[in-house]
């Protein structure tokens, strides 16, 4: 990587949910900071808030405390108008579920956000790429795991957006697709440059990223660079 430029920085991130006895805090002080064009990969426990960090970083909820910066622009207190603008131009999501839309087609479903962007990708050469094209007539239903996933990152990554999140991409994927969808995901890094923040409870992934984070209880307990990430094809688990 060329020089190295901060493009999210977390600090004293705090979240909690409920009250009185029920109280739970979930991020307890959270602070790192991501390069740009970085893959970074999060493992971490069940429960230990991986996904509510990824939630707070893509503007779906809000934080108790601490800034989120992202390019810049803190995130804990622009105007609701304002983190809709940020998440339609800088962000493309990607679930463990995929959540397609059922009745529309695999090009439909990528069509849907490419609307959303002032510079997107062209879809049919987006589909080529994802090795969908001739299924883009489809519905979700009429295609396996791996494709849906294809294509629901097709769908985040058509806005052409600075910043992917992925909430356990390969959870319901078996190895061979899972590594696909890795593959996919280090050509798309390789291609636009855009940052990555993968969550994950495989800890084999933290492999190929640039940066690991582990978090437990609410805290971050190990931040590391990773000189000589391995590439996707090369992982095994
Ligand atoms: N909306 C909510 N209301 C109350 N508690 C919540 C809510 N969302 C998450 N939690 C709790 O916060 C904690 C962290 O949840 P989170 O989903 O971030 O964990 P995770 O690390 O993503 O876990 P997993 O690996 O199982 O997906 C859990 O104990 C969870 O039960
Ligand atoms: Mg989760």
């Amino acid at each position: 990587m060329a020089t190295k430029h901060v493009y999210v920085q977390v600090n004293g991130l705090k979240k909690h949910y409920g009250d009185g006895d029920a109280r739970l805090t979930v991020l307890d002080g959270i602070d790192t900071s991501i390069n740009r064009g970085e893959i970074c990969v999060m493992l971490g426990p069940s429960g230990s808030g991986k996904s509510t960090f990824l939630n707070l970083i893509g503007g779906l909820e809000d934080a108790d405390g601490g800034s989120i910066m992202v390019g810049g622009c803190d995130l804990t207190v622009l105007k609701p108008a304002d983190l809709g603008e940020y998440r339609r131009r800088e962000l493309g999501f990607v679930f463990q579920f995929y959540n397609l839309v059922p009745d529309l087609t695999i090009k439909e479903n990528i069509e849907v956000t490419a609307h959303l962007s002032k510079k997107p990708l062209d879809v049919d050469d987006l589909l080529r790429s994802l090795g969908l094209y001739e299924h883009r007539n489809k519905f979700p239903r009429q295609v396996s795991g791996g494709q849906q996933q294809r294509c629901a990152i097709g769908r985040a990554l058509v806005k052409n957006p600075s910043l992917l999140l992925c909430d356990e991409p390969t959870g319901a994927l078996d190895y061979k697709t899972s590594k696909e969808i890795l593959q996919l995901m280090e050509d798309v890094n390789r291609t636009f440059g855009c940052t990555i923040i993968i969550v994950t409870h495989n800890a084999a992934i933290a492999r190929m990223a640039n940066r690991v984070l582990r978090l437990r209880d609410g805290r971050i307990v190990e931040d590391e660079l990773n000189e000589s990430p391995v590439a996707a094809a090369e992982l095994d688990w």
